[in-house]
């Protein structure tokens, strides 16, 4: 079985991913979050410095696209194989209002006929691997047949299913029988994404659907940063790793910003997820959330790390 970390626009960006392969190595890819192409056809200095190879050494990365338009993504995904990337991953997944609203993301999953036009042309010229990164529909799960058979027209090098439609949001549960009707009908490679939280609900997956040899994981991974090396059989994370993985991370946000606010916002983000491996953590996190510099935040982070911890999140 091989595991992805999943896109979090956000939170996985470069110098999150370098920190969590330092301390666990054993993600066998990470999917970076989303950049937009636009017709200027540049990558901004910030996409540069998130999805450059030198700030993504020493582990295997996918970049991620997200645009509606053929033309610009068959740009930047040249770029990104000029670059020396092997595969450019296309979103189609993306709920968020704004972006659907300009038929984005989730929402080019609303016109069969444009998404069609989009990989016709996108297949036609690219020469590398191109991934998809799925919901089921826009608003039912009986949109995903027809979708399905899209996709099984074009030499896409694996297709991830987030099995949720977009109204879904994150909220509601993912619909298994869907994923199910996928693994029986899709012949090319797949990769489950979607709610995997504890080593044992990889293991039930895995059991499920044996034929699935991919798993993709977002916010179980960032609340428990050794989660995939649990889930292949290793140790959960020890006090001493999870403080050093912390501090490296923290560190290197302020050196990167320079700046403490912008620097404890980041690690908001984290805890929110990283404080579920605590019991009884509301009060610690309670004073991390009202930190606004270093001090109010390091005796937020003291607090935490003397909580004991769950043994499964
Ligand atoms: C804060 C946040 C940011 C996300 N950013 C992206 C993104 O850039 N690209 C993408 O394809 N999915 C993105 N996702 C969706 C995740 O990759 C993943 O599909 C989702 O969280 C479900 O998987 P999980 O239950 O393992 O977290 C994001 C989700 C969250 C919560």
């Amino acid at each position: 079985m091989e595991y992805y970390f999943a896109p979090m626009e956000g939170v996985t960006g470069a110098i999150f991913r370098r920190v969590h392969h330092r301390y666990f190595p054993e993600t066998d890819c990470y999917y970076m979050p989303f950049l937009s192409p636009t017709q200027d056809h540049v990558f901004t200095p910030r996409e540069l410095r998130n999805v450059l190879p030198e700030y993504n050494q020493g582990f295997r990365a996918v970049p991620q696209l997200m645009t509606k338009n053929a033309q610009d993504f068959c740009w930047a995904a040249q770029a990104l194989f000029d670059l020396g990337y092997e595969e450019v991953n296309l979103n189609l997944g993306c709920p968020s209002g704004t972006v659907t609203a300009k038929g984005k993301g989730a929402g080019m999953l609303a016109d069969p006929e444009g998404l069609e036009r989009f990989l016709d042309e996108v297949f036609s010229h690219l020469p590398g691997k191109v991934s998809i990164k799925t919901r089921l529909g826009m608003e039912s799960p009986e949109e995903f047949p027809r979708l399905l058979e899209i996709f099984s027209r074009y030499p896409v090098s694996l297709l991830i299913i987030h099995p949720r439609v977009r109204q879904d949001f994150y909220r509601e549960p993912v619909r298994m029988d869907s994923f199910a009707w996928a693994v029986d009908h899709y012949s090319g490679a797949l990769c489950y994404n979607g709610g995997l939280r504890t080593a044992s609900d990889c293991t039930r997956l895995c059991r499920q659907f044996p034929q699935v040899e991919r798993l993709m994981l977002g916010q179980g991974l960032l609340a428990n940063p050794a989660l995939i090396r649990q889930a292949k059989g290793g140790p959960g994370a020890s006090l001493e790793e999870l403080q050093a993985y912390h501090q490296e991370l923290y560190q290197a946000y302020l050196e990167a910003f320079g700046s403490q606010k912008n620097t404890v916002y980041h690690m908001k983000e984290l805890w929110h997820y990283l404080s579920q491996l605590f019991v009884g953590s509301e009060k610690a996190m309670k004073q991390i959330r009202k930190a606004s510099d270093c001090a109010g935040y390091e005796s937020g982070v003291a607090a935490m790390f003397r909580l004991p911890r769950k043994e499964e999140i």
